[in-house]
């Protein structure tokens, strides 16, 4: 697949290079791309840093969202249109102490996150990954044959919920599948889910209860 990267630090950047080591082609984006050499180095394979504007023109098959939530206005007011019939996964958090009011104002409504993500891209089909675990067990925890770390995720339909299953299975994790994006709550900071790292069998029974 062909996967775009927005925002390309502990997040995105470690995801890319997993990607990329599965043999996907990796477009790592930054606002200041010359600054990413580095990560494109150790990415290695089919990966490349652009600019915010072209990984949108390269038509990537999906997209993950890796940037601080506060970054998803201005994002989807400048992106959402002409170029928002894509999968995005949606990797962000809302806090508050970083991302500033709009982020409390998500925490204290009746829309999870993913959701606020999912209106704000219209046309996207947007899922939800990769948000509860530690960048640290992201990056380390990968690629095990065994004992594998599990992933919960949501998705609107069909085609973002098979590529984001896809995308995790490829890396090593097992894909834990929530429903739709209105069964995201427990995948939200502080709720039952958030920062668990443990195997399929024990988030299933943590979801379950
Ligand atoms: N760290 C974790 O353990 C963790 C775990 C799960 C989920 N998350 C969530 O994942 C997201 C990314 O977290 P992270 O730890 O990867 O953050 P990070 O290391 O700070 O990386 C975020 C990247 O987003 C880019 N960015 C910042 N402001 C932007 C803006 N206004 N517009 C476009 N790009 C912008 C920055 O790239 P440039 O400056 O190069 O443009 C930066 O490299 C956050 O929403 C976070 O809550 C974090």
């Amino acid at each position: 697949m062909k996967i775009g990267i927005i925002g390309s630090g502990n997040i995105g950047g470690n995801l890319g290079k997993h990607w990329a080591k599965a043999g996907h082609e990796v477009l790592f984006t930054s606002r200041h791309p010359e600054q990413l050499n580095q990560l494109v180095q150790e990415a290695g394979g089919k990966a490349k840093a652009v600019s915010l504007d072209k990984a949108w023109e390269e038509n990537a098959d999906v997209y993950l969202l890796a940037v601080p939530f506060k970054a998803i206005d201005k994002l989807s007011e400048l992106y959402a249109g002409e170029y928002g019939n894509k999968v995005i996964i949606d990797a962000t958090n809302p806090y508050p102490e970083r991302d500033g009011e709009m982020a409390q104002e998500v925490r204290d409504s009746n829309r999870n996150a993913s959701e606020y993500t999912a209106m704000k891209f219209g046309t996207a089909k947007t899922a939800k990954a990769f948000n509860t675990i530690y960048a640290d067990h992201l990056k380390d925890k990968a690629f095990r044959d065994t004992d594998k770390l599990a992933i919960p995720f949501a998705a609107q339909d069909e085609d973002s919920k098979k590529m984001t299953q896809e995308l995790i299975e490829d890396i090593g994790f097992e894909a834990v599948y929530l429903g739709g994006l209105e069964n995201t709550h427990i995948m939200d900071p502080d709720q039952k889910i958030y920062g668990v790292s443990t195997n399929r069998q024990d988030l299933e029974e943590m979801i379950k209860k």
